[in-house]
C-alpha cells in the first residue's frame, strides 16, 4: 500500500525558489487502478518520480508497504524500486541497436542477481504484450505502439506489484493507444496496483480512480464507477422528455 502524507517538492536554483507539489496526500490500496490528470506543469510528473523512488520530496513522508522512503538510503530505494516498481515512459526509452528481448532483460542486469532463466522470463513477458513474433527485432524495426509495449514487458520483468506510467499512450495514435490500454487493464484484473498519468479524459476512465492535480495540490480525487453509477441514477430519476424542455 502507498501512503503519501503532506508532501512537499520545491526546486532551488539560486534565488528563484519553484514550490512543485504542496502539501500532496493520498493512500492507495493494493490493486487499485488509478489515473492522474492535470494541465501541464502541474506536476504530476513530479509526483510520479517520487512515488517511483526516483526523486525524493522536500517535505513529507512516503510509505510503501510501511517501509518510510524518505529515511530510505540509496541502496534500499534501488532495492525497492527493482522489485515492487515498474516504469513505463512517454519516451519508451528503449536502447535503440538492441533487440527486443534484451531490452526487456535490462532492468535484471540492475537487480541483486541476474537469473538463469532470463531469456524465458524475457519471452514470457513479451508474449504477455503479444510480442512473441518480435523478440528479436530492434525498436527501429517496431511500430511506436509495438516499442510501448516492448516497454511494458521491460517493466514487467522483475514482476513488480506496482506500475507506473506517465503518459504512456501520449505519444501513440489512437489505436495503437487502444492496444497499451488493453494490456493494462489485463495488469489490473491481475492484481497489480497501476498508477497512470493521462491527459486524456476517456482514458482516465479505464481507472477506478481519478487523482486531478492542480499548481501542485490535489484540486479532485473520485471514483470512476461511483461518478458513473451516479449519473445513471439521476438519468433514472430524469426521465429524457422531462430534461431541458
Ligand atoms: N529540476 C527542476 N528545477 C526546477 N523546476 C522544475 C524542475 N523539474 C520540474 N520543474 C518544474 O516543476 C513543474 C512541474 O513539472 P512536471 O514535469 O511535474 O509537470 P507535469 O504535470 O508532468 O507536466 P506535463 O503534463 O507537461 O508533463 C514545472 O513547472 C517545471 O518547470
Ligand atoms: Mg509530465
Amino acid at each position: 500500500m502507498i501512503e503519501l502524507q503532506d508532501i512537499e517538492k520545491t526546486y532551488t536554483s539560486g534565488e528563484v525558489v519553484t514550490r512543485v507539489l504542496k502539501d500532496i496526500s493520498f493512500d492507495i490500496q493494493p490493486g487499485e487502478y488509478v489515473a492522474i490528470m492535470g494541465a501541464s506543469g502541474t506536476g504530476k510528473s513530479t509526483l510520479m518520480n517520487i512515488l517511483g523512488c526516483l526523486d525524493k520530496p522536500t517535505a513529507g513522508h512516503y510509505r510503501l508497504d510501511g517501509t518510510d522512503m524518505v529515511n530510505l538510503d540509496d541502496e534500499g530505494l534501488s532495492h525497492l524500486r527493482n522489485h515492487k516498481i515498474g516504469f513505463v515512459f512517454q519516451q519508451f526509452h528503449l536502447l535503440q541497436r538492441t533487440t527486443a528481448l534484451k531490452n526487456t532483460l535490462l532492468p535484471l542486469i540492475y537487480a541483486d542477481h541476474y537469473p538463469e532463466d532470463a531469456e524465458e522470463l524475457g519471452e514470457h513477458a513479451l508474449a504477455m504484450v503479444g510480442l512473441s513474433d518480435r523478440i528479436d527485432y530492434r525498436p527501429n524495426q517496431l511500430s511506436g505502439g509495438q516499442q510501448q509495449r516492448v516497454a511494458i514487458a521491460r517493466a514487467l520483468i522483475t514482476n513488480p506489484s506496482i506500475i507506473l506510467a506517465d503518459e504512456p499512450t501520449g505519444n501513440l495514435d489512437t489505436r495503437s493507444g487502444t492496444e497499451v490500454m488493453a494490456i493494462f487493464q489485463r495488469l489490473h484484473q491481475d492484481g497489480r496496483t497501476i498508477i497512470m498519468v493521462t491527459h486524456d479524459r476517456e482514458l482516465a476512465e479505464h481507472a477506478q480512480r481519478v487523482i486531478v492535480l492542480d499548481d501542485g495540490q490535489i484540486a479532485e480525487d473520485h471514483a470512476v464507477s461511483q461518478r458513473r453509477d451516479a449519473e445513471a441514477e439521476l438519468a433514472a430519476l430524469v426521465p429524457a422528455e422531462e430534461n431541458g424542455s
